[in-house]
């Protein structure tokens, strides 16, 4: 069962179906699926995530099933397919990292931002989870933080809520 803003309707703004539009002609006529990719980034950049009806927009946009573009989206961890904070945190939680505190980091994200991974904070602002390998391995703990992926390195929890801090005054 879809929550209610997983069924919200869905509009385009013009200026992103001409993006869209200029995207489709960098392909071969008939190739207009190639543009999936960089189709789901703007789409996510102006709605923040992608919610199902954006999804099945994109597919009738390109003219493919929307199970196509599920498959994409839901196989690629860049793609958020649930609403985000207007900042996501994203810790690296492979080996090299976890080695030197990644996993004490995603701990301390959790109780100082309040809300589990994945999960938004109340103000809309924050949201954190854990990715695979974002390598910079011989400089961890490491994060990075969209929509504009700044990349941090050498954290540790102070580190962190100084970041955190810095993002709640902009
Ligand atoms: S293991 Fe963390 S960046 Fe590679």
């Amino acid at each position: 069962m879809l929550k209610v803003e997983e069924q919200q309707p869905v509009q385009f703004s013009a200026a992103l179906i001409e993006k869209a539009e200029e995207i489709v002609k960098r392909y071969p006529e008939g190739k207009q699926k190639s543009a999936l990719l960089p189709i789901l980034h703007e789409v996510q950049a102006e709605l923040g995530w992608l919610s199902p009806n954006a999804m099945d927009k994109i597919a009738e946009f390109l003219s493919i099933e929307p199970i196509e573009v599920y498959e994409v989206a839901s196989f690629y961890s860049m793609y958020f397919l649930k609403p985000q904070g207007k900042y996501v945190l994203e810790v690296c939680r492979t080996g090299p990292c976890c080695l030197v505190g990644a996993e004490k980091l995603m701990d301390h994200l959790e109780k100082s931002l309040g809300v589990k991974e994945n999960e938004v904070t109340s103000d809309g602002l924050f949201s954190w989870r854990g990715v695979e390998c974002l390598a910079a391995c011989g400089y961890g703990p490491v994060l990075q933080i969209g929509p504009e992926y700044t990349f941090y390195e050498n954290l540790n929890e102070q580190k962190v809520d100084d970041l955190i801090q810095d993002l709640r005054k902009k």
